[in-house]
């Protein structure tokens, strides 16, 4: 990564802001920082329709203290819906340079539990758990002087929190934000994305919409983002850092165009939303073991070393092969557990490891000080002796 002074770090991320407000010269030596390390309280506070089936929740923290995140990063939400505590990760649409108010953006999904149990039953004054920020999806990691946003449907939210963030600073970046809606009407943020443009003229917007919906006199583009299209409205596409977040259709289509137009993938990074379920991220060597042949269990014991993981606080002990996460052995094993995107994205399923080793391979959802505390995150960590753990 390139060396930054301090103008050219603000003026990169925007995140930089809440750096500079929650520094320790500032908020951490006279008032004190939201503990994002824990489950904290938010109070709902107000509730935006920003489309028929899109609203926004913004949220006060806990002893209305400010939060210290990156743009683009998210929280986990918890919530009791019927009985049963739900987890669920949503992207910090607010920017960094207001860290006193907190919002998420939530898209109702069909039959999902979450996202309409908060559409249904959220009001102001109501109040939710949330552990993070959490994520890595962040300009901050790639600074560039010029950057190209492209989103689809929900996704527009960590691209949304990063504009904000550049707007807020008063930096001008040079940004093109190309979003993918099914209808005009579709778009989330619309009129305060256009409103955005006019403040900085060098964000530039660019809708494309599949069909028109009940707005005859779109002036967007119509269909699906090509190449032709990319090329026309950004002929410098390909100098541009690039960020996508959308459904996994839309980034794999959007990764292929890009490849095609010979775009530099060293300098694409994507949020995804979706997580299949289970799909903890397999070590190559775990994924052998599983996919090796089949053959009797003592064989495959001999093959494979059985651990035994003993839970301290209750008391309770399971075993486990080594190709198995510790999450997916102990919900085998009838041990509950929170956990959320059982990718090592969210955080939840974050656990003290007070005796032994494992093998961890998470996807930003760990910091290195928690590692260093002894935490591990158990949906992406596979043992390598015996365990004992905090819990
Ligand atoms: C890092 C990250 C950031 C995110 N940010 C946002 C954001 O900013 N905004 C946003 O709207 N979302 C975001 N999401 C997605 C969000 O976390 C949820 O996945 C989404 O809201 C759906 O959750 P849900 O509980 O409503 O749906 P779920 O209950 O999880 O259901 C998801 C789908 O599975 C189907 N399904 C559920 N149960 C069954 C079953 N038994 N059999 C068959 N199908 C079933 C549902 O019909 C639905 O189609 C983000 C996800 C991640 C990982
Ligand atoms: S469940 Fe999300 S990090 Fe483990």
């Amino acid at each position: 990564m390139t060396a930054m002074n301090s103008s050219e770090r603000i003026l990169d991320a925007g995140s930089a802001a809440a750096d500079r407000l929650s520094s320790p010269d500032t908020w951490e030596s006279g008032g004190r920082l939201w503990p994002s390390s824990e489950r904290q309280a938010l109070t709902c506070c107000r509730i935006v329709n920003e489309t028929h089936d899109v609203k926004s929740f913004e949220f006060r923290t806990s002893d209305d203290l400010p939060v210290r995140f990156e743009p683009g990063q998210f929280m986990t939400v918890s919530a009791n819906v019927q009985g049963q505590s739900i987890e669920r990760c949503y992207t910090i649409s607010s920017p960094p340079t207001r860290p006193y108010l907190l919002s998420i953006t939530v898209k109702r999904v069909a039959g999902g539990i979450m996202s309409n149990w908060l559409h249904d039953n959220l009001t102001p004054g109501s109040q939710l758990k949330a552990y993070g920020p959490s994520g890595t999806f962040t300009p901050t990691v790639a600074p560039a002087p010029k950057s190209l946003y492209l989103s689809a449907g929900s996704g527009v939210t960590p691209l949304m929190s990063m504009t904000r963030a550049s707007i807020d600073l008063g930096l001008d970046r040079d940004i093109a934000f190309v979003h993918s809606a099914r209808t005009p009407a579709d778009i989330v943020f619309r009129e305060e994305l256009q409103r955005l443009a006019t403040l900085s003229p060098r964000l530039r917007l660019f809708f494309v919409c599949e069909e028109i919906g009940g707005e005859k006199n779109w002036a967007g583009a119509t269909g699906r983002l090509s190449l032709e299209l990319l090329s026309e409205w950004l002929p410098d596409y390909a100098d541009r850092e690039v960020f996508t977040c959308g459904p996994a259709g839309y980034m794999r289509a959007i990764r292929d165009l890009l490849r095609e137009g010979g775009h530099d993938p060293a300098r694409y990074h994507q949020e995804s939303f979706d997580i299949p379920a289970g799909a903890a991220a397999v070590p190559a060597a775990a994924a052998a073991a599983a996919a090796a042949p089949t053959s009797t269990s003592k064989e495959n014991e001999a093959a494979q070393d059985i651990f035994t993981v003993k839970l301290a606080r209750s008391a309770r002990a399971f075993t486990m092969s080594q190709s198995e996460t510790v999450l997916a052995a102990a919900k085998k094993a009838g041990v509950a557990i929170a956990s959320s995107c059982s990718q090592g994205m969210c955080g939840t399923c974050k656990t003290r490891v007070l005796e032994g080793t494992v093998d961890m391979h998470h996807n930003g959802g760990i910091r290195d000080r928690d590692v260093q505390k002894g935490f591990r995150l158990l949906c992406c960590s596979r043992p390598t002796s015996d365990l004992v753990l905090e819990l």
